[in-house]
């Protein structure tokens, strides 16, 4: 059966600091803190709302998050910031070995997916506005079954949207909760560690493979035999 490769969106494809330079204009050197707490809040709301069972589109998530933050950090932003902020993580910036990574994974005969929180609205406008959107056969959002990463339901519902199943099926990701997730859920993962400061959850749950950017992942997952 032919490899089947579901890409993570936001930190994995796409950069979220790509807001950094919008923020830079309205807070100046505190842009990268803010960023930093934005992300992590986002990701913390969208847990608890999978726990709770509490569902919102994971754009309610951001929005709340970058209120939280404002607030937290006391620097509040008008309406219109705001609204200029959200716009920005509309258009976030792929990474730079995101073109070459994947053009090797098309070149591979791997059939590959975006996987993603987002809505399947929202990541079909980040791909399209990244110029990465062809390299995929389709988008998958956790918002067909109203949960969150790392729900194991979200990563059973891709194998079942993708007509894969664990053992031939890889998560790509940059974010060790991801991996952690999909790897519980039976399916292989690589974790893709751009930071060489980068800590994986220690949980005892390895990713199958790490990747220190997604340009030699295509090589690396060939490398592996289908199970
Ligand atoms: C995504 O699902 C985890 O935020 C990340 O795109």
């Amino acid at each position: 059966m032919t490899t089947t490769l579901a890409f993570d969106v936001y930190g994995t494809l796409l950069d979220t600091h790509g807001v950094i330079t919008v923020l830079e204009k309205h807070i100046g050197k505190k842009a990268p803190e803010f960023s930093r707490i934005w992300r992590e809040k986002q990701l913390e709301y969208s847990f608890r709302r999978g726990l709770m069972q509490n569902y919102e589109n994971f754009a309610v998530c951001t929005v709340n998050a970058l209120d939280y933050t404002s607030t937290f950090l006391k620097l509040p932003l008008s309406p219109a910031a705001k609204a200029e902020l959200i716009g920005a993580y509309k258009v976030l910036p792929p990474f730079d070995d995101v073109i070459a990574g994947l053009t090797s994974a098309r070149q591979a005969g791997f059939r590959m997916f975006a996987f993603s929180n987002g809505s399947a609205e929202a990541v079909e406008s980040l791909l399209v506005s990244a110029g990465i959107r062809d390299y995929f056969l389709g988008v998958v959002s956790v918002d067909e079954v109203k949960s969150f990463k790392p729900n194991p339901g979200v990563y059973c519902h891709f194998l079942r949207r993708a007509g894969a199943t664990g053992a031939d099926a890889w998560l790509i990701s940059g974010n060790p909760f991801d991996v952690i997730g999909a790897i519980s859920a039976g399916m292989r993962a690589a974790w893709v560690k751009r930071a060489a400061d980068a800590v994986f959850d220690p949980w005892g749950i390895e990713p199958t493979l790490t990747v220190g950017n997604l340009s030699s992942l295509a090589e690396q997952i060939k490398q592996f035999p289908a199970a």
